[in-house]
Order: C-alpha cells, then structure tokens, then sequence
C-alpha cells in the first residue's frame, strides 16, 4: 500500500449527448402553470430573504426550506407548519444564508442537520418540530463542517466504514455526514452522527484549482461530486466504504457537455421506455442525467452509467504503478500528490 497521496485524475469524457430540443417527438410539454398543485410563498415581512436548500421527509412527506436568517418546516401540500427565525449574524460580519439541510432519518438519528452562514457550526432539530431538540454542535474546530464564504456546500447522510488508523475498519459500520465544502478547510470530509466531528478527509492542500461543489448524488457504493472549476465541469467519486484517512482512492473525470461549461444539476436513473427507445437502449440501462449551462442558455446531457464507470476505471488504472517484486506484481497508487492522467 501506498502512503502518499495518489489522486485518479480524469479522463476526459466524450459519451453520446442528447440535447433534448433533437427528439421533439418524444416530448411532451405543456405550460408550468398547468402542473402547478399548490406552493408556499413567505409572509411580505420576509419576501426579500432568498430561499438557499430544501429537504425532504420521506417518511412523512414534510418539507423542509433553509433561507436566509429563516428555517421553515411545510407539510406535503407546502401549508406552513412552522417557522424559526435563524437571525442575523451578531458577533461576524457574515450573511446568515443556510449552508447545509440535511433530513437523517436512520436507525439511530432521526434529525434535520442544518449548518448557518454566521460562523459555519451546526445545529440538529426535531423533524417533527424544527423548534424543538435544538442541539449546537461547534466546541472545536473539528465539529466546523461549512464555510461562512458566498460559496456552495453539499452533504449526504450515508452509510460508510468506520475509521481506524490500522486502515482495518469495517464496511457499513454506521450513517456518516460526507460533505464538499467550496473553500473550506477539508476539500471533502465525513463527519460522524455523534457530535459531527471529522473522521476521514480530503485535505485541501491536494487540490490544485479552486472547485465549486455545485452538487452531489448517491447512487450505489460511490457518493458522485459534481464540481464546477474555471477550466470544465468534474465529476469527482468517492467509495462510501473508504478506509483510509486521506479518501487515496477519490478519482476525478471531466463531464463535457458541447459548450456548456457549468454544472447545476443532476440524477442518476433508469432510462424509461420512451427515451430508452429513442436511444436505442434497454430501458433499466443506467443513466445520468445532467443540467449544465453557460452564460445564455442550459442543457440537458445524458450519460450512460456504465460509460461513467469505465471512463473512471481508465482513470484509475493510468494512475496505477506496477511494481514487480519477487515475480509477484503488486498495483498501488502514484505517490505524488496528484496524479494526473487523461485518457483520450
Ligand atoms: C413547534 O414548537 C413550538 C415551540 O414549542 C410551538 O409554538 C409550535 O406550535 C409547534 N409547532 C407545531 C406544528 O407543533
Ligand atoms: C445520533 O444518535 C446518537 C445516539 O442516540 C446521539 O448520541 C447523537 O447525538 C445523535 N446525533 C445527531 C447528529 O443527532
Ligand atoms: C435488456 O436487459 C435485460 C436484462 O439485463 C436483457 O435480458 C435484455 O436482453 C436487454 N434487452 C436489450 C434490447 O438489450
Ligand atoms: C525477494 O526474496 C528474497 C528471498 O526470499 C529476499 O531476500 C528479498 O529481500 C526479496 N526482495 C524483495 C525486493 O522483496
């Protein structure tokens, strides 16, 4: 095994696009207002404090909004049910938007994690009642999960190894907060449900442009980055079963979508009959599904997962080395900070 820092960087990755507007037979439309059921507008007092995320119970069906200096809890037809005023930051001259908005519905915890703009700590509170339960996480540095900066933060509650120096843990130990945070200490980390204090990390030094988490999916044993930096859109995968303190095996490929050079959104699913006939493809065929834009206008592309996880599997192996030692051959990772490697 290695103990420098290897990172699987990137094969770019050219796979069929579609944009949407080409297939005009398989689409349905029909004006926005017509799908509307109902929606939840804040009292004229708070109008001007921008919604920042929403979450939702999928158990009970409630949602969850964090805005601006206001945290609101709606039922499943958006009827307000409560509303806690987060304030104004006091002692930092920081805007008080919500950073993260996690629902934790596990066998352990069932809380709503949410992460302020005034100093970065976090708090968890009753999904039932957002008022109630409130406990404040922040006695130390290593509890700190967002950055206070103008900047995206995204964060998923899943199941991960627990973390032991010998690099012995065990797989699917317990629910962990895995987040990427755009300028923040860690580039990304896992925080345990105990207290939110950090387990295993990214440091931020191995990362050598500046990076915009715009989004982040799960799906299967890999938490997928979505990253926006100056130069494309990446897509960053991480094995929710790591071992090790440093996540070596964190790889990175470049998404092209024709000029659309940022990243918004984005799904991974099946197909579905129509689009899988029009592609020519299985219908339970894996995709994802992307929202990218540029400065006029947005697309949809569309990936095959299984292109996604070869153009990754090519990533990592140019990053392999091959050692020969006593006629056994063993792979491990480079043992420079960053590997680099572009398979065209
Ligand atoms: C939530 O808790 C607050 C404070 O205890 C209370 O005033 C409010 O009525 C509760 N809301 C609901 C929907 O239970
Ligand atoms: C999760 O549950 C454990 C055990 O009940 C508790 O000690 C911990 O504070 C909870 N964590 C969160 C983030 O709610
Ligand atoms: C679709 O997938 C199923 C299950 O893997 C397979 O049996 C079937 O042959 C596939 N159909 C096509 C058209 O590839
Ligand atoms: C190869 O094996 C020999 C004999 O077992 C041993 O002395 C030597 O140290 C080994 N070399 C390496 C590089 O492991």
């Amino acid at each position: 095994m290695s103990t420098g820092m290897a990172w699987k960087y990137m094969g770019a990755l050219r796979l069929f696009l579609i944009l949407i507007s080409c297939h005009p037979r398989s689409i349905q439309s029909a004006p926005l207002s017509s799908y509307l059921v109902s929606s939840f507008t804040p009292p004229d007092s708070d109008s001007s404090l921008p919604f920042n995320h929403i979450a939702i119970n999928d158990i009970t069906g409630d949602v969850y909004i964090g805005a601006r200096e206001r945290l609101y809890q709606l039922d499943s037809n958006l009827i307000p049910k409560h509303t806690v005023k987060t304030g104004k930051c006091t002692d930092h001259p920081n805007v008080n938007d919500n950073k993260l908005l996690v629902v934790v519905e596990t066998p352990q915890n069932n809380t709503l994690i949410t992460c302020g703009g005034c100093d970065g700590f976090c708090e968890t509170r009753s999904l039932a009642n957002i008022s109630h339960d409130v406990v404040r996480y922040g006695s130390n540095d290593w509890q700190l999960v967002v950055t206070t900066k103008d900047l995206p933060t995204v964060g998923a509650v899943v199941l991960g190894a627990d973390y032991v120096r010998t690099g012995e843990g065990t797989p699917n130990r317990a629910f962990y907060l895995f987040t990427g945070v755009s300028d923040g200490i860690p580039f990304i980390s896992k925080h345990n449900l105990l207290d939110l204090s950090l387990d295993q990390n990214i440091p931020r030094g191995y990362v050598k442009s500046e990076s915009l988490f715009k989004y982040l999916v799960v799906y299967k044993d890999y938490l997928y980055y979505f990253i926006s930096r100056e130069d494309g859109v990446y897509l960053g995968r991480l094995c929710r079963n790591s071992l090790d303190q440093f996540f070596t095996s964190y790889t990175e490929i470049e998404l092209q979508c024709g000029s659309y050079n940022m990243i918004q959104t984005a799904h991974i699913g099946p197909a579905g009959s129509q689009l899988a006939d029009s592609l020519n493809i299985n219908d339970t065929d894996v995709l994802l599904y992307a929202v990218f834009s540029n400065e006029i206008s947005s697309a949809l592309c569309v990936y095959k997962m299984s292109d996604v996880q070869q153009s990754f599997e090519d990533a990592v192996l140019g990053c392999l080395q091959e050692t020969s030692r006593n006629g056994t051959t063993n792979k491990h990772f480079t043992s420079e900070s960053m590997c680099t490697h572009v398979s065209k």
